[in-house]
């Protein structure tokens, strides 16, 4: 459902922002419109010639192909390794004495590596994964921090043909034991903790207790981030540190030979039902996507420092700041820990430190750090910026002009990319030549048609609401649900089969202009800081606990957070609410999901409203919280 406050997104705005002449004259693309219409009219053209800007170990014999339609391949009979592409051919050129990564932990401490220090991790820990029995097709999960070791865990499996199952550091047991289990994983990797907020996190012991609940785990290697004391069980345990230092540890080891179409990651995420839909992406189509998205639309050039500050373990993290970035041989830029730690001038001061010119961040952390004030950034230099980006939920206006106004300075563009973890990459997003309008991701990136319709299909109207569809098939989407192809099909292709058309969820206007404007999610999926849930995930939670015999979960709209969690529950009968008991289930929420799940408020009810086939109707009760018309209630039960 649609956040009010979003809908009044400012789509007959004509505040516009045009880039200045020497952000077009040294853009890659310098004119999107021709580009644009190449693209779809050679669509197949296209994504070969971008393709051809990969290292490929035997080139494709179809650049596409729809012979299982939704089920389509990209670049088939070609063999190539991702890993290949974002290590290996840069040690071949001056690329090698370049720095990959420049990483800076919470507590200030400092690691850099190049590329050729960046492949010795990697092909060290990839032999010792080896060592472990780890084989082409196997599934490893990685749970950790922010950290270097986690960039190359990812690498490291990539590399010998394992796939990755990066489980976001911030959940918590019962959701990591969930993702072992339905990856059926034998290796875990994980660390004894972070820092967040001036605190040692204790990734190890969730990790122990969500290894009680999950057999299938005969190996766990621990990276020792912290030094806190933590439980090691012999035979199973592993610290990172000590394999590393063994002569297996060897720092040379081959890249194996891929299929286009084999498994890179699974990467788990929230849907209308309880369980997280593991995402299946794959070694060719999703290096050509996000290599292309990342380079046109961040306009990167090699002496650029590119800052992506999301987490490695979402979506964001995989495409670009790993995978997207590496292949492009550009210098990256981690950071360990919150943003206002231990001041609300964290982030200037690593822009100011570190001469970044790219910063791509979430419209979450921008208003987080906007209540701060101006002064924190205007303590810094931040004339190194170049361009902005802004991504995971729709940014408002206000936020925009701030981010816009205080951090770039009023001369850097600002790119707000619309995507999703099953898309890969940038599906709808400005370019550095786009004149922008606050609040709108603009246009389809290259090679991409989009449409806002009915439940028909039917193109709405310009400036009216609608469903947000994808019209073609792109490289970078999701293959399948791991496990559940059936689900795949019926989640985002059923709707519009007729058509072919994926659907993304989404609700959105596009404008006279033909500027698209994300109003938010139209399923049970809801946005929480930026982060995905499903409202399905938080009920469960809170029904598993004892005196708990129904809940349901709604989103309200937040400051900070865009949406806050409000959840409404049911008790056993006998108990009464009381403020310990609401203390008590936000913990359980945090224990079993993790601490972006825990509700705002608590409010204990006796009744909810239901349909007659009994779908909890998430929508009346926030029109109630919100003191707006309920709607049409004639399917409600009573
Ligand atoms: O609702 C859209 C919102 O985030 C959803 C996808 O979430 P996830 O798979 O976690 O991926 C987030 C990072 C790519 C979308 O369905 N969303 C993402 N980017 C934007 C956005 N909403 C508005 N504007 C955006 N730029």
């Amino acid at each position: 459902m649609a956040d009010d406050k979003n809908k009044k997104s400012p789509v007959m705005d004509s505040e516009i922002f045009y880039p200045s002449k020497e952000i077009i004259e040294n853009a890659h693309i310098k004119d999107y419109e021709s580009m644009y219409k190449y693209s779809i009219e050679n669509r197949e053209k296209f994504w070969a010639e971008q393709a051809d800007n990969l290292e490929w170990f035997k080139k494709w014999d179809k650049v596409f192909d729809a012979s299982e339609a939704p089920f389509y391949k990209w670049y088939t009979g070609g063999k190539i390794n991702i890993v290949h592409n974002a290590i290996d051919r840069h040690l071949k050129s001056w690329r090698r004495n370049k720095i990959a990564i420049i990483w800076e932990g919470e507590p200030g401490d400092v690691r850099t590596l190049s590329y050729h220090a960046l492949d010795r991790e990697v092909s060290r820990f990839a032999n010792i994964l080896k060592s472990m029995g780890v084989v082409k097709g196997n599934i490893v999960t990685v749970y950790m921090p922010q950290i270097p070791e986690l960039a190359i865990a990812m690498l490291a499996c990539a590399k010998i043909g394992a796939a990755h199952s990066v489980v976001y550091g911030g959940f918590s047991i019962e959701a990591l034991a969930e993702r072992i289990k339905d990856a059926n994983s034998r290796i875990l990797i994980t660390a004894d903790g972070g820092f967040r907020r001036g605190k040692a996190t204790d990734l190890k012991g969730i990790a122990n207790d969500a290894m009680k609940r999950s057999p299938t785990i005969e190996v766990c290697i621990t990276v020792k981030r912290t030094g806190k004391e933590v439980y090691m069980e012999s035979g199973r345990d592993f610290w990172f540190h000590e394999l590393m230092s063994l002569p297996i540890a060897n720092p040379k080891c081959d890249t194996e030979v891929m299929d286009a179409e084999d498994l890179l990651f699974l990467l788990y995420s929230s849907g209308t039902t309880g369980q997280p839909k593991g995402l299946v992406h794959t070694h060719g189509g999703y290096a050509v996507f996000t290599s292309t998205t990342h380079k046109f639309v961040f306009d990167i050039k090699d002496e650029d420092r590119w800052w992506c500050a999301a987490d490695p373990g979402w979506i964001t993290g995989h495409s670009y700041i790993v995978y997207g970035p590496l292949i492009n041989g550009s210098t990256i830029i981690m950071y360990e820990g919150a943003p206002n730690h231990p001041y609300p001038n964290r982030w200037w001061q690593m822009i100011e430190k570190y001469g970044i010119n790219i910063l791509y961040t979430s419209p979450t952390a921008i208003r987080g750090l906007m209540r701060f004030g101006e002064a924190w950034p205007n303590r810094h230099d931040l004339s190194s910026l170049r361009l902005l980006g802004s991504v995971g939920e729709p940014i408002n206006p206000e936020a925009w002009r701030w981010y816009h106004r205080v951090i770039g300075k009023g001369k850097c563009p600002i790119m707000d990319t619309w995507w999703q973890t099953e898309t890969g990459g940038f599906m709808i997003t400005p370019f550095p030549v786009t004149p922008l309008k606050p609040g709108s991701v603009t246009k389809p990136f290259f090679g991409n048609e989009v449409a806002v319709v009915d439940d028909d299909g039917n193109e709405m109207p310009a400036g009216e609401e609608g469903k947000l569809v994808i019209k073609s098939p792109w490289p970078g989407m999701a293959r399948t649900i791991y496990g559940d192809s059936e689900r795949f099909r019926e989640v985002y292709w059923d709707d519009y089969k007729k058509q072919g058309w994926y659907k993304t969820g989404d609700s959105a206007r596009i404008d006279e202009d033909g500027y698209v404007w994300v109003i938010g999610r139209i399923d049970d999926v809801i946005k929480v800081s930026g982060y995905r849930l499903g409202t399905a995930e938080i009920e469960s939670a809170l029904v598993s606990h004892e005196q708990v015999t129904e809940a349901a979960a709604i989103t309200l709209p937040h400051e900070i957070k865009g949406n806050a969690i409000h959840v409404y529950v049911i008790l056993r009968d006998g108990v009464t609410g009381n403020p310990d008991l609401v203390e008590a289930l936000k913990k359980h929420v945090r224990n079993e999901i993790g601490p972006i799940a825990v509700p705002e408020t608590v409010t204990f009810a006796d009744k909810l409203p239901k349909t007659r086939s009994g779908k909890i109707m998430r929508r009346v009760l926030k029109a109630r919280a919100l003191g707006q018309d309920e709607g049409d209630l004639s399917t409600l039960e009573e």
